[in-house]
């Protein structure tokens, strides 16, 4: 057998124990495919070389059936490897710099814990030294996430070390556990007393108004600590909801009562506690560092209205 033989078996043979993982009855269907399906927007986005947007681990962690239905829908639409980048890439890229900048010099937050951590590659592609870094998902999640990262194809392994000064991962379902969070942290090396940064993307909108609250309210944070949140517009909602959207694009009627709550209603809930202190559209982002958004329906107006926003929060 060759050298290359070999390497496609071998590639084929992890793809198949991949497929069989994400096979696990403890795991809820909407969690499974929003979280492998942001993985695979941004594999899509990494395919591009116009785009300056790289995440090498992101196809493997998606898995190739969803990656190939994710280009699928750029290639049908006339926007695969064009240069158009997708909303989520552009997120995770505001997501990125925020992080770098509260971490950095010698007043930068020295340990992040990412909400509903899912398929984010965070610790393995920003380098963060000094930064104890904590991931917090369902425990179905999190196995699948920690299998998927041990049997990572030979030409990825690079791509799987740590370049945070800790990593762990916090297994949780916040909705039903939250009482458990501070401890589970401070077990796994969180310090209570020093600030903190949370980071959810794509998280609070699945959560209902009240688990928000909760949330908000309990995470542990020192004076010093921020929250970077992103969260949908209620225009997005009201338009996932419509029936006659939802004839045209079916997938919006599983996504629908999945999305519990919009930016209007967060707002009013984080400011219980929390003191925003920034808030961008990803869309103006986009702009801001001279993207083009991909359109990810022919029939919206306006893609600024319906674009998520992106929350900076802090607790003095
Ligand atoms: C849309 S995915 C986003 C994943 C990741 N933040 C990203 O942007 O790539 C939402 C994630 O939140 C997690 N999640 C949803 N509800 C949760 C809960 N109650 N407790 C913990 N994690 C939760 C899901 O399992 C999923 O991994």
């Amino acid at each position: 057998m060759t050298v290359g033989t070999d390497r496609r078996t071998a590639q084929s043979d992890a793809s198949r124990a991949l497929q069989h993982l994400w096979h696990d009855d403890e795991m809820d269907k909407v969690s499974t495919e929003s979280c492998r399906t942001v993985a695979a927007i941004r594999a899509v986005d990494t395919e591009d070389a116009s785009i300056e947007f790289e995440e090498p681990l992101a196809a493997w962690l998606a898995g190739a059936d969803w990656v190939a239905r994710i280009r699928h829908v750029k290639e049908a639409s006339a926007q695969y490897r064009t240069g158009l980048i997708s909303h989520v890439s552009i997120r995770c890229m505001a997501i990125d710099a925020a992080i770098l900048n509260a971490c950095k010099g010698g007043a930068g937050v020295r340990q992040v814990v990412l909400l509903g951590a899912g398929m984010d590659t965070r610790p393995y592609r920003l380098k963060l030294p000094e930064v104890a870094w904590f991931e917090v998902d369902v425990p179905a999640m999190s196995r699948i996430k920690q299998r998927l990262i041990e049997q990572a194809p030979e030409h990825l392994r690079p791509e799987t070390t740590p370049r945070t000064r800790r990593l762990e991962r916090v297994p949780l379902d916040l909705a039903t556990s939250l009482d458990e969070l501070r401890a589970q942290l401070i077990r796994r090396g969180f310090d209570p007393d020093a600030p903190v940064l949370y980071v959810m993307e794509g998280l609070v909108y699945y959560l209902s108004a009240e688990e928000n609250r909760q949330l908000l309210e309990k995470l542990p944070a020192a004076p010093g600590s921020q929250v970077l949140v992103t969260c949908i517009p209620a225009a997005l909602k009201k338009m996932v909801n419509d029936p006659s959207v939802q004839a045209q694009v079916p997938h919006f009627k599983v996504v629908a009562p999945s999305w519990k709550t919009d930016l209007d209603e967060f707002r009013a809930i984080i400011a219980h506690r929390w003191t925003i202190t920034e808030e961008i559209n990803v869309f103006d982002y986009a702009e801001h560092c001279g993207k083009k958004l991909a359109r990810e329906n022919t029939f919206i107006a306006d893609q600024r209205d319906v674009t998520e926003s992106l929350i900076h929060a802090a607790i003095d």
